[in-house]
């Protein structure tokens, strides 16, 4: 790895692997995964059940640690940080999506985005405009109103992405954003993540098992048992 290079990239990995468990039980996760992805790209981690991809995901995330090798975010070696600052760069910079939106049912559209900024630590003067910009972003700001409820998955998801975005990260995951969308829908929502990654710059890593999504990619990463199989870079 040199310095230039990690640099430049938003997201580096060294031989990042993850066993857990010990002894017998033990199971490894990741076992050596390398890769780059560029600023302001989408990179597609695909792979079985069971790959590695969501344990990749949240090591990325700086959700979890990996028990061997480097990752570093935007040249900083998140590996080499405490909990603390984890917990902050994960704040401020980074996204979340998930497979099922995770939204407050109680709450409307526009208090889920609003009320993610403020857990964010973002101070109130700023969350209205923010969280609106979000939903306008997304194409959903006519219909902040209303609850989970009374939107459809896709548009469920849109709101879950507005909520991930409002913070302006600059790096946003998506475990299997379209996994519980029909594949149309689908389709809307890695159009909505091309966009922000041409209109705001961001970069996105998304996990997925859906091979029709793979070709608005611009690099998959096959993983098989932890392993990577084979890198299209299109
Ligand atoms: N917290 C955990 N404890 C023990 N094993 C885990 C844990 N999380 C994941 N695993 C194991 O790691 C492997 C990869 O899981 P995962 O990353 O969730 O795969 P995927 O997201 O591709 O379906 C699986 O064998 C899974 O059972
Ligand atoms: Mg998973």
């Amino acid at each position: 790895m040199t310095a230039p290079l990690v640099r430049e990239s938003m997201v580096t990995a060294d031989r990042v692997t993850r066993i857990f468990g010990k002894g017998e039980g033990a199971v490894t996760a990741l076992n050596a995964i390398s890769f780059t992805a560029q600023k302001g790209t989408i990179t597609a981690l695909r792979g079985r059940s069971g790959s590695g991809k969501t344990t990749l995901l949240n090591i990325i995330g700086a959700l979890d640690r990996p028990s061997d090798g480097k990752l570093w975010l935007q040249g900083e070696e998140l590996t080499a940080m405490t909990e603390k600052q984890r917990n902050a760069l994960r704040r401020q910079r980074i996204g979340l999506v998930f497979q099922s939106f995770g939204l407050m049912p109680l709450m409307s559209a526009y208090e889920n985005v609003e009320f993610g900024l403020r857990i964010a630590g973002v101070p109130s003067s700023r969350t209205r405009r923010m969280a609106e910009e979000a939903l306008e972003q997304v194409g959903m700001k006519e219909r902040m109103k209303h609850r989970p409820g009374e939107l459809s998955g896709g548009e469920q998801q849109r709101v879950a992405i507005a909520r991930a975005i409002a913070h302006q990260p600059v790096l946003l995951l998506a475990d299997e954003p379209t996994a519980e969308l029909d594949s149309k829908t689908g389709l809307t929502v890695i159009r909505l993540f091309r966009e922000l990654v041409e209109q705001l710059g961001t970069t996105i890593i998304m996990t997925t098992h859906d091979l029709s999504v793979l070709s608005m990619m611009d690099q998959t990463i096959a993983l098989e048992d932890g392993h990577i199989g084979k890198i299209n870079v299109e």
